[in-house]
């Protein structure tokens, strides 16, 4: 079902092909949707119907994972009713996935030659799809992955990148913030960041950002209900660029995708 006129978004009813657990806590869901796959830019979302019957009883966003021909892949983080019932959902099952939502990623502006991807957490989810789409436009791409143990990690699929570990289990031991610090004196060319992950780690890069002059992107989290601008459910606050004043932003229309010199948090 197409729900515009003008749109690409839609409501597809589609069958897991498979369902991996690839971490703690964490799958991989792979379902062919070629009318969501054929539209879908990095930093979308898809909005699921996990259970046809009343728990929950709202659809559940989750970022693009990964796109390869009509296969379309979600990385989800078991944290509640919702994502545990999704966690446990064979191959074979039905979904109803409506989508591509939200924005995108920025990435085709001339201003960078090299994209620095920094994430934390379940916020490596959209990082895939993002840096194949960097590479295709001749984009040099590193990868700053953050997580409180290396359990936390999740790199399959990604090249290029640099891990930090709160308790140092795997790579540097401390912050994405602290070892971005690190490492970019390493790091040439015209830079743009873009990332996705827990908010004090947004608020830390995009402090970095604005002293270093570097422009970027995060993709940010709310509660959602109907992921099309009905429902009122994702607003969030943001500062003006153009005064110092805020506006308010119902986050799946607006984003979840934002200038990270916004975020007010
Ligand atoms: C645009 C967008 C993209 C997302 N992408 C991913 C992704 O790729 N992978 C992934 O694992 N998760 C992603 N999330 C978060 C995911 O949607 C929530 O974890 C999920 O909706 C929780 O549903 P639940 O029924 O399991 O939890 P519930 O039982 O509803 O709640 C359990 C706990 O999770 C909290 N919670 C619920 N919804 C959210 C939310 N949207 N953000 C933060 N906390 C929430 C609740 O406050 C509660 O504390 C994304 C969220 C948004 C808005
Ligand atoms: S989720 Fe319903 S308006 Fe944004």
């Amino acid at each position: 079902m197409n729900m515009h006129a003008n749109s690409a978004i839609t409501d597809n009813r589609v069958t897991i092909i498979s369902n991996e657990c690839i971490g703690p806590d964490v799958s991989l869901v792979a379902f062919r949707c070629p009318e969501i796959a054929m539209h879908a830019k990095p930093g979308n979302f898809v909005n699921i119907k996990i259970n046809p019957q009343n728990e929950p009883l709202l659809r559940r966003p989750f970022s693009i994972h990964h796109v390869e021909d009509d296969r379309v892949e979600i990385m989800a983080k078991s944290v509640g009713c919702g994502t545990n019932l999704l966690s446990r959902t064979p191959a074979g099952s039905t979904l109803q996935v409506l989508g591509p939502l939200g924005n995108s990623f920025t990435i085709d502006t001339p201003d960078y030659d090299t994209a620095l991807l920094v994430s934390g957490g379940i916020g490596t989810a959209p990082m895939r799809f993002l840096e194949k789409a960097l590479f295709t436009r001749g984009k040099t791409v590193h990868h700053i992955i953050g997580g409180q143990s290396g359990r936390d990690i999740q790199i399959r699929g990604l090249a290029n990148y640099h891990i930090a570990t709160m308790d140092g289990s795997h790579g540097y031991k401390g912050t994405s913030i602290d070892l971005l610090r690190q490492k970019y004196p390493s790091f040439s060319g015209s830079i743009k960041v873009f990332s996705c992950g827990p908010n004090p780690m947004l608020k830390a890069l995009a402090a970095f950002c604005k002293d270093h002059e570097l422009p970027c992107e995060a993709s940010l989290e709310s509660i959602m209900g109907c992921g099309i601008g009905i429902c009122y459910g994702c607003t969030v606050e943001l500062k003006n660029t153009f005064n110092n004043e805020t506006s308010t932003i119902l986050l799946c229309q607006e984003g979840p995708v934002i200038d990270a010199e916004r975020l007010l948090f």
